[in-house]
C-alpha cells in the first residue's frame, strides 16, 4: 500500500505567525517523511476578504519562504501556489452547484469575518469552505493537518464528499472522492491572543501586539511579549479558566521548549509574570532564530524558490486531473 497523503495550506495574508506555525505547520514537518504531502500557498483563499493587489505576489512568494524556513523540505513534499493549479477554481465551481447555501451560512468563521466585513462581505467569503473542500478533495487526501478553527470547515468538505458527490453521483463500493480526515493536535492547537487570552491570535487582528509573527526580530518579541496581558495571581498555572493568559503563555513556552505541561508546571508553579516573560522571551527568540535565518537565505535567492513552485506545480497538476476528471464524468460532462 502507499502512503497516506496529505495536503494542507496557509493564507499569505501578511506574515505567518506563531499560530500558524504550532497549530499546523509544526506538525506538516513531522508528516513529511512518512506520508505522501500536498503543501499549497492559498493564494484564492487570500482574496475573499479586502486584500492589496500589490502585496499579493511577494505575500505568496514570502509564506512558501516560511514554509520551507520552517523545515518543510521541497525535495520530500509538494509545494505549490494554489492559483497555479487551475483545477480548484474547477473543482470549486463543481461542489458549489451541490452545495446548500444554508451549510456555508451557518459557518462560524463566515459569521466572524462577515460581522467585522458589514457591506464588504463578498461572495467569495461564503463560498470559502466550498474552495478549501476542493482543495482537499482534489488530492485525495487522507489527513488534513489544521489548527482546531477549522475543524468546522473539513466537517464541511467530509459532508460534501460524502453527502453530495458519493452519495448522489457514486455508490458505496465505488466512491468517486475520499472523505479526508481532520488531524488537530492536542498542543498548540489554538494559540491564544498575547492581548487577551480568550480570543485567538489572528493575521487579521488590528493590533499587531497582539500575535507574535515568524520574522518579527528579538526586539519586537520582546516589547510584545513585555506588553503581553497578564493577571494579578501570585504563580502561573495551566488550566484555570479564570487565567486564560497564563495557560496560553506556559502552553506556548512548554511547547517552544520542547517540554510536556507537567515540567513547564514544576519550573514555572512558584514564579510570577517578572520571572517568567523574560524566560519565555529569549525561548522565542531562540526558536525564532534558525527559521529567520533560513528565510533570509530563501527570499535573497527567488530563482531557487520559482524553480520549487514551477515542480510543485506540475506535481500538483498531475495529481489533481485524475479526480477532477472523475467528478466531470460522474456529474455528466461531455469528453470528446
Ligand atoms: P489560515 O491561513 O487562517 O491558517 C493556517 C493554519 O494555521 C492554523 N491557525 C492556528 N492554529 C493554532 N492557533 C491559532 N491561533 C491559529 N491560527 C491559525 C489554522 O487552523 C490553519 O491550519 N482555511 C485555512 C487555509 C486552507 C486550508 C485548505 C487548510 C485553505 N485550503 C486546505 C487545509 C486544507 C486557514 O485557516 O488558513
Amino acid at each position: 500500500m502507499g502512503r497516506l497523503r496529505v495536503l494542507s495550506g496557509v493564507q499569505p495574508t501578511g506574515a505567518l505567525h506563531l499560530g500558524n506555525w504550532l497549530g499546523a505547520i509544526r506538525n506538516w514537518v513531522d508528516l513529511q517523511k512518512s506520508h505522501e504531502t500536498f503543501f499549497c500557498v492559498v493564494d484564492l483563499h487570500a482574496i475573499t476578504s479586502p486584500h492589496n493587489a500589490d502585496q499579493l505576489s511577494k505575500d505568496s512568494l514570502s509564506t512558501a519562504a516560511q514554509y520551507i524556513a520552517c523545515g518543510i523540505d521541497p525535495s520530500e513534499c509538494t509545494i505549490f501556489i494554489q492559483s497555479h493549479v487551475k483545477a480548484h477554481s474547477e473543482l470549486c465551481w463543481l461542489l458549489n452547484c451541490v452545495t446548500p447555501l444554508n451549510w456555508l451560512e451557518r459557518m462560524i468563521q463566515y459569521k466572524e469575518k462577515s460581522i467585522k466585513l458589514g457591506d464588504n462581505v463578498s461572495v467569495g467569503l461564503l463560498d470559502y469552505p466550498v474552495l478549501m473542500a476542493a482543495d482537499i478533495l482534489l488530492y485525495d487526501a487522507d489527513l488534513v493537518p489544521v489548527g482546531e478553527d477549522q475543524k468546522q470547515h473539513l466537517e464541511l468538505a467530509r459532508d460534501i464528499a460524502q453527502q453530495r458527490i458519493n452519495a448522489r453521483f457514486g455508490s458505496e463500493e465505488k466512491p468517486i472522492l475520499k472523505t479526508p480526515k481532520p488531524m488537530i493536535l492536542k498542543e498548540g492547537s489554538r494559540i491564544m491572543s498575547l492581548t487577551d487570552g480568550r480570543t485567538k491570535m489572528s493575521k487579521s487582528a488590528e493590533n499587531d501586539s497582539s500575535r507574535i509573527n515568524l520574522l518579527d526580530p528579538p526586539d519586537l518579541i520582546k516589547k510584545k511579549i513585555k506588553r503581553a496581558k497578564t493577571d494579578a495571581h501570585l504563580g502561573l498555572e495551566f488550566g484555570n479558566p479564570e487565567r486564560p493568559e497564563a495557560d496560553n503563555l506556559l502552553g506556548i513556552y512548554a511547547i517552544l521548549t520542547g517540554q510536556n505541561n507537567d515540567s513547564v508546571k514544576s519550573e514555572c508553579s512558584q514564579m510570577g509574570w517578572g520571572k517568567f516573560k523574560p524566560l519565555l522571551t529569549d525561548a522565542t527568540i531562540s526558536a525564532l532564530e534558525p527559521i529567520q535565518l533560513r528565510y533570509k537565505d530563501l527570499i535573497d535567492n527567488p530563482e531557487e524558490l520559482h524553480k520549487v513552485l514551477q515542480e510543485g506545480r506540475e506535481k500538483a497538476e498531475s495529481a489533481a486531473e485524475g479526480t477532477l476528471q472523475r467528478v466531470r464524468n460522474a456529474l455528466g460532462f461531455l469528453s470528446i
